[in-house]
């Protein structure tokens, strides 16, 4: 899409993100089934279900300010990082050091949500959009937690586990 505007540049980032989280809801069901940890599993199933929860919010968000025009995209830096994960579940076996390369995946795609709802944070301030703003704001707290949660499964469980595999 053509971007003239910082409104543009703002549709133009809400509508990569929609399609990021929609990616996202495949991945995240293959990144609990290829878990060999019962936290890890549950850890993803819980962010699938919050997943679904953002996109809801991106549609109120269309309701919201109907002339937000979201576009339809692919955003490639997450088919990217789900390709990248889907790489190293064919590279490892069930077990330790892939479930310590599954968080690994994982938390990369987080912090591209993270710098995604962060932006949009900002743009929408910018914009003058206070409501839009609000349920970025909350769909970033909700990444945030999730990276802080796979941190401490990580150092907590799975890696010092991975270390002796
Ligand atoms: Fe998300
Ligand atoms: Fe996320």
């Amino acid at each position: 899409m053509q971007i003239n505007t910082v409104e543009d540049l703002f549709v133009h980032g809400l509508s990569d993100i929609y399609n990021a989280e929609k990616q996202l809801t495949r991945a995240l069901s293959k990144l609990a089934r290829e878990s060999s940890n019962a936290e890890l599993a549950q850890a993803f199933k819980n962010h699938l279900e919050e997943t679904q929860g953002q996109i809801e919010r991106i549609d109120q968000i269309k309701d919201l300010v109907p002339e937000l025009k979201i576009k339809r995209m692919k955003c490639h830096a997450m088919e990217g990082l789900v390709e990248e994960a889907n790489e190293v579940i064919e590279s490892t076996e069930k077990g330790p050091v892939r479930d310590a390369a599954l968080i690994a995946a994982a938390q990369k795609v987080e912090h591209y949500e993270i710098a995604s709802y962060g932006t949009l944070c900002t743009l929408a301030d910018q914009l003058g959009y206070k409501d839009v703003k609000k349920l970025l704001a909350e769909t970033l707290e909700e990444e945030k937690a999730a990276d802080t949660l796979l941190t401490e499964t990580a150092t907590s469980k799975i890696n010092a586990k991975a270390g002796k595999a």
